[in-house]
């Protein structure tokens, strides 16, 4: 056969989806990539190492996308058999960047939605899905999980960040998501590495971060990734030490050398300034042109061998030779309805797991009393509408209540609203619902005044390329809230929000619950945890500060100094909190007792200890919990507060019933980085494990001395 016979056969339009078959080894890729890279030209290296399908057009911001393109496009190299590489955003599902396509994938709730179940499994059940509808979307790569550590309240784009403020919490749910998406054949990139902490001036700010802070709070869920085999990393568009973060080659020498990192690094969008493989940048992504043959014909070709191989092994590792073959254009395959029943009533269930209960007095919720005739639903959001696709920036949309803006947001077609879902819901329960979906206070209260009970739906959101000026709710819905509140006594407020919002009146109002943009079942869910379908078990996966001072600002300064260390957050003893990092209540109570610790685990794997306790039900109705584990250090290893070292969803527990929870914390969890080593060394001394519901409601305290000979688990000198 002929080349060009053998090449029609090979992309022969349709190739039936297979099973995905777990990824191969690192080493085994590597020999597939060393023995294709044998094989190849320098040109076809130099088509792997530079994405295409953008019209580069520095002036504009961003965009734009070709029509039917993926937003991250290599070509096939037919010749060789090696597919093109389709990646696709990303944030709450497979971004929709056409009108046409709207609708034809789940909007999933955000990754800080995601995060506040505080759930593994949920986190990996959410990443399998996601993984399922890319690959029936011919994309090979997903751009995420998202995962910076937030460090400040106003980001805008803290919607789209697995970890909320806490590195611990983001590395747990990163290694999930990555292995789920993973486990279904499509690659995974995190992103952004790394301080890509804030949009203002985002292509140009530079971060100055010492290295403990650096190691302690900000890389973690990035070596989360790595360990779970990620195959590729997106560096950011700010600068470390006045250094763009994709020619920086102290911080991608760290990437790949220390933190251990065998895929390849890919730019941001436009996030390239120079040709800068030499400082670890692997693959240059659309909006700038720096990685044309030309230029990359004056780097050294064990540069170029070294990024090509880079790519080739994440795709052997990733079995992406023998997948869906697709390129783009491909607009069959982007206008392919991948929804389904199981993907909406997944999403329905992560967005209620979702929902953080933070104030529930005189258990006004559940709506299981039957004095509850008459509900009035108020405020606009209750209604609202996810925005239009369609703007003047369709491939860079703005943030509505359910999905952020920007490139991570997908559009909610098939949306349920608040209203909606509590007028589905209360339907069945023979309750009246009284709808007044304006801010207007007089009708508002009205309505109010009609009803046993008031719902006030209140929303904000944000989006990428810029943070929030204000940490209020949109509508002037404080003024709303205090208006109602006044007039009436059941006042349950529902937020739905993209990260951290004031809540000034929360003393005033009943119950009060908390979404952090919960994707298009965002009105189901809110019904489910309302009427007590579902017992709520949502988690702050970051702090309400009780005002704009109790947290970090974003900053206009060319260099933004992180001076505050690891004190953001719930780790900062000034910052007054209205509800604390972990706070969430269920529709039940919780006891802690029994707690004890031992060393445990394999002596090959390091010194570990576990501890654990018993968690039992002690209220009357069905919940779970999710025990959490702060651990205050010896005073060397330099921490402004105890940190968290492990959470546990208890799973279901009937009323009376216990279950024992045990944490397990590795070597690193018992380590600390030295400054003044410049390394991890193992903690010794005088240490207490907080455990509890949150941050700051701590049930049981278990002194602990950290021996300083522990070497190995089965000879650890942990005195209790
Ligand atoms: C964002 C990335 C995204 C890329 C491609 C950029 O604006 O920062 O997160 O993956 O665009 O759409």
């Amino acid at each position: 056969m002929s080349h060009s016979i053998l090449d029609e056969v090979f992309f022969a339009a349709l190739i039936v989806l297979t099973e995905a078959l777990p990824p191969l080894t690192w080493n085994a890729a590597y020999a597939k990539a060393d023995a294709m890279l044998a094989k190849m030209t320098n040109d076809e290296k130099y088509l792997l190492m530079h994405g295409i399908g953008w019209y580069n057009v520095p002036i504009i911001d961003e965009g734009p996308l070709k029509a039917w393109w993926f937003a991250g496009n290599t070509p096939p190299i037919p010749r060789l058999g090696i597919p093109s590489l389709n990646m696709q955003d990303a944030a709450q599902g497979f971004r929709d960047a056409w009108r046409e396509n709207a609708g034809l994938a789940t909007c999933w709730p955000s990754l800080l939605a995601l995060a506040a179940t505080w759930n593994v499994e949920t986190a990996r059940k959410y990443a399998e899905a996601l993984g399922d509808e890319y690959r029936a979307k011919g994309a090979n790569f997903i751009l995420g999980p998202s995962v910076n550590v937030h460090r400040s309240a106003f980001a805008g784009r803290n919607f789209e960040y697995l970890s909320g403020e806490d590195p611990f919490l983001g590395a747990r749910l990163t290694e999930a998501y990555v292995q789920g998406v993973q486990s279904r054949g499509v690659a995974s990139v995190v992103k952004h590495w790394i301080f890509n902490n804030q949009e203002t001036n985002r292509r140009s700010e530079s971060n100055t971060v010492d290295d403990k802070t650096a190691w302690e709070l900000y890389f973690p869920p990035f070596q989360a990734a790595v360990d779970a085999g990620v195959s590729a990393v997106m560096c950011a568009y700010n600068k470390i030490d006045g250094v763009y973060s994709c020619a920086n080659e102290k911080y991608l020498g760290i990437l790949k050398k220390t933190i251990g990192f065998r895929g390849f690094v890919q730019s941001d969008w436009y996030a390239t300034h120079a040709i800068s493989v030499r400082e670890g940048l692997d693959q240059e992504m659309p909006g700038t042109d720096y990685y044309t043959p030309e230029a990359l014909r004056t780097v050294n070709t064990s540069l170029i061998d070294s990024s090509a191989r880079r790519i080739l092994a994440a795709m052997y590792r990733m079995r992406l030779f023998n997948t869906t073959k697709c390129s783009a254009p491909a607009k069959e395959w982007l206008m392919k309805d991948v929804t389904s029943e199981a993907h909406t009533a997944l999403a329905k269930q992560v967005a209620a797991e979702s929902i953080v209960l933070l104030k529930n007095a005189n258990e006004v919720l559940p709506i299981t009393n039957a004095s509850i005739k008459r509900i009035a639903v108020v405020g606009s959001p209750s209604s609202s509408a996810a925005s239009d696709p369609w703007g003047p920036f369709h491939w860079f949309p703005d943030g509505d209540y359910y999905s952020g803006g920007g490139s991570g947001h997908v559009t909610a077609a098939h949306l349920v609203t608040p209203l909606d879902g509590i007028r589905q819901r209360a339907a069945a329960a023979g309750i009246e619902v009284i709808a007044e979906p304006s801010d207007d206070i007089r009708r508002v209260k009205a309505a109010a005044a009609q009803a046993d009970l008031t719902i006030v739906v209140v929303a904000t959101t944000s989006r990428e390329a810029e943070d929030r000026s204000t940490l209020n709710l949109d509508n002037n819905a404080n003024a709303l809230i205090d208006a109602i509140a006044a007039e009436v006594s059941n006042v349950v407020v529902i937020v739905q929000a993209p990260g951290a919002v004031l809540m000034p009146w929360r003393a005033s109002v009943q119950a009060i619950g908390l979404m952090f943009l919960g994707g298009q079942e965002t009105g189901s869910a809110w019904a489910s945890v309302l009427f007590g379908d579902t017992s709520p078990t949502g988690r702050l996966p970051i702090m309400l500060p009780a005002t704009d001072a109790d947290a970090i600002t974003t900053s206009k300064s060319a260099n933004v100094e992180y001076s505050e260390g690891m004190a953001t957050s719930y780790r900062n003893p000034n910052f007054t909190a209205a509800f604390p990092f972990g706070h969430g209540l269920s529709y039940s109570e919780f006891d802690y007792s029994n707690a004890e610790v031992q060393p445990c685990g394999e002596a090959s794997k390091g010194p570990s200890l576990c501890l654990s306790l018993s968690v039992r039900n002690s209220g009357k109705r069905p919940a779970s919990t999710v025990a959490q584990l702060y651990l205050q250090y010896p005073a060397s290893a330099g921490y402004p507060a105890p940190l968290l070292k492990g959470f546990q969803q208890t799973g279901p527990l009937s009323a009376g019933a216990s279950v024992t929870v045990t944490f397990r914390l590795s070597e690193r969890d018992l380590s600390y980085y030295s400054l003044a080593s410049g390394a991890w060394a193992l903690a010794a001394g005088p240490s207490v494990a907080h455990i509890g519901e949150s941050s700051r409601d701590i049930r049981t305290s278990l002194p602990i001395t950290l021996g300083p000979n522990i070497t190995r688990a089965s000879e650890a000198t942990i005195v209790v």
